[in-house]
């Protein structure tokens, strides 16, 4: 989609911007002054004066001018007061309408916007007119050009730039979370990743990305036991992706995201039941979102550091698949009992939380489609926010709210991992039946003591589900929001509390325990903890 930015006078169209569809945003208070009635603007006027129109939120009114305006078809569309959310529902619901249509369509302001209107209204037109046609071929539409005006619009250019990394940010991650498990396998996503760096190193000196590929032997040699038990049931190669950004000193501590990548969850041998399971290509969603960040890092160029690390393979059962009882050995040194097949996010993930370590990152988030029982809880509304550490919570409770993408902060009290516990091995890799994405946090936690650390369960707010199934490119603005605001105000996050010390009261969780503690294997066995170095 080409976005272009224009000033505009409703009075004095210009020709090089002229399209099919003219969609003209309007708040209350519009008003005409007597000597502006000629054109558009004196329409306007009279639509409103005759009580047919008002620019309430979502009211349209459709008009045909004559050819000399900036389209044949006008539409009127109010904007209420322009809250951000009467702006996306308005212009959502009206461009989807429109889409199937192949137009060129312009959106106006017909009053001066903010940054954060231009914004909105970019993602709503750009998130409506996106059309997954990449496996159907006779999916008609898809927008292709689009202007977005306002009389003061050299004043929003950031929040046009902003607009379109977002839009290409998460264009990307729907269209991969989309694309199904045979066309998104670990390999491609891979190279997605690839390409990501290379473009965006491409017209610039500093190589400020960096793209690397692991594969099964080199998984192996870094005792990942954990991803390697979930990707051996399946003959779809493995990928670890470690994607780098380098936007500020090389020697600052990079922001870490880790994102689940399993490009089909059939439950392995833990198999899950028939109905819905072709969903399960979504598994991918966290890892989607990682390279969506990335794809919006190469328009946006922040002055920070960025790491993505994206564990990607199959969950399938056969001969060679890991079956319940088995006990893993992670990277970590510590070992796990799978009780459970189907509980293989939480495997790969722990395994990518103890790589991250290698950065020293400022602070880790996890994105993963972790839990039913997270949709159960939240729906799909608010992704599940899970974390110990007080002051990373609410950097990204505000990313939350600033950009729309909400999340809600789940508890973590240390009782809720005590069903973690096996006779067989350090830990279980599912507890009891109830308050399933906490213990799913709780396990992941404890694969966390060397950074702060928070873990987004995504599984309600990746996907729609029904006729408008597909997948929704979220949390694509809350991370991208995120980043900007800790590229704008650096902080430097509090350490978890080393073990047996007292936590600060910054990093003291609700329970007024401390924020994060040492795994009970890295304290003694740590062998594999000693080979890491
Ligand atoms: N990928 C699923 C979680 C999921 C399920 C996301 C439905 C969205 C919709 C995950 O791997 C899984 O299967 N989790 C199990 C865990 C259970 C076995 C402890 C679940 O939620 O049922
Ligand atoms: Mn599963
Ligand atoms: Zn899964």
């Amino acid at each position: 989609m080409n976005f272009q930015l224009s000033p505009s006078d409703l009075l004095a169209p210009s020709k090089a911007v002229r399209s099919d569809v003219l969609l003209v945003l309007l708040r209350d208070g519009y008003e005409v002054l007597p000597e502006r009635m000629a054109g558009l603007p004196g329409t306007i006027a009279r639509a409103m004066q005759c009580g047919h129109w008002s620019p309430a939120a979502g009211k349209r009114l459709s008009l045909y001018l004559p050819d000399d305006a900036f389209a044949s078809r006008v539409i009127l569309l109010g904007i209420g007061q322009g809250k951000q959310q009467d702006i996306r529902e308005a212009l959502s619901k009206a461009v989807k309408e429109l889409v199937s249509e192949d137009v060129r369509l312009a959106v106006y302001f017909a009053q001066d916007a903010t940054i954060d209107q231009v914004r909105t209204a970019m993602l709503a037109v750009g998130g409506a007119g996106y059309v997954y046609s990449n496996t159907k071929p006779s999916a008609k539409g898809g927008l292709k050009k689009v202007v977005i005006g306002a009389p003061n619009a050299n004043d929003c250019r950031t929040g046009f730039e902003e607009g379109r990394a977002l839009l290409a940010g998460m264009g990307l991650a729907r269209e991969w979370a989309n694309r199904p498990a045979n066309h998104a396998t670990p390999t491609l996503l891979g190279k997605v990743a690839e390409e990501i760096a290379r473009s965006g190193n491409e017209g610039h000196g500093d190589a400020r990305f960096k793209c690397e590929l692991l594969d099964e032997a080199k998984v192996r040699k870094l005792g990942m036991g954990a991803f390697l038990a979930v990707a051996k049931g399946s003959s779809e190669p493995l990928r670890f992706i470690v994607l780098q950004y380098h936007g500020a000193d090389r020697k600052q501590a990079p922001l870490a995201f880790v994102g689940k990548g399993i490009t089909f969850d059939s439950g392995g041998i833990s198999i899950k039941p028939g109905a819905g399971m072709d969903e399960m290509k979504f598994d991918m969603s966290g890892a989607a979102s990682v390279l969506g960040l990335f794809e919006a890092l190469r328009h946006l160029r922040p002055a920070i550091n960025v790491v993505g690390l994206i564990p990607a393979c199959e969950n399938m059962p056969s001969g060679e698949a890991t079956k319940p009882g088995d006990v893993i050995t992670s990277m970590s040194g510590q070992t796990i009992e799978v009780l459970n097949t189907d509980a293989e996010g939480r495997l790969i993930l722990c395994d990518a939380l103890t790589y991250a370590e290698r950065f020293k990152p400022l602070a880790v988030v996890d994105i993963a489609t972790l839990t039913g029982n997270c949709v159960m809880a939240l729906g799909n509304l608010r992704s599940g926010l899970f974390s110990q550490h007080d002051e990373l919570a609410r950097a990204i409770e505000q990313a939350a709210d600033e950009s729309a993408d909400l999340c809600w902060r789940m508890p973590m009290d240390d009782a809720y991992g005590k069903g973690l516990k096996s006779n067989f091995a350090d830990m279980a890799n599912i507890a009891g039946r109830t308050a399933g994405a906490i213990s799913a946090a709780k396990f992941l936690e404890r694969y966390t003591s060397a950074y702060p650390w928070a873990h987004l369960d995504i599984a309600g707010t990746a996907w729609d589900e029904g006729a408008a199934k597909g997948a929704t490119g979220r949390p694509v603005p809350l991370l991208v929001r995120l980043v900007l605001n800790l590229a704008k105000t650096p902080v430097q996050f509090a350490l978890p509390a080393p073990e047996g010390g007292k936590a600060t009261a910054r990093d003291t969780g609700k329970t007024g325990k401390p924020a994060a503690r040492k795994p009970a294997a890295a304290k003694g066995k740590g062998a594999a903890a000693g080979k890491r170095g």
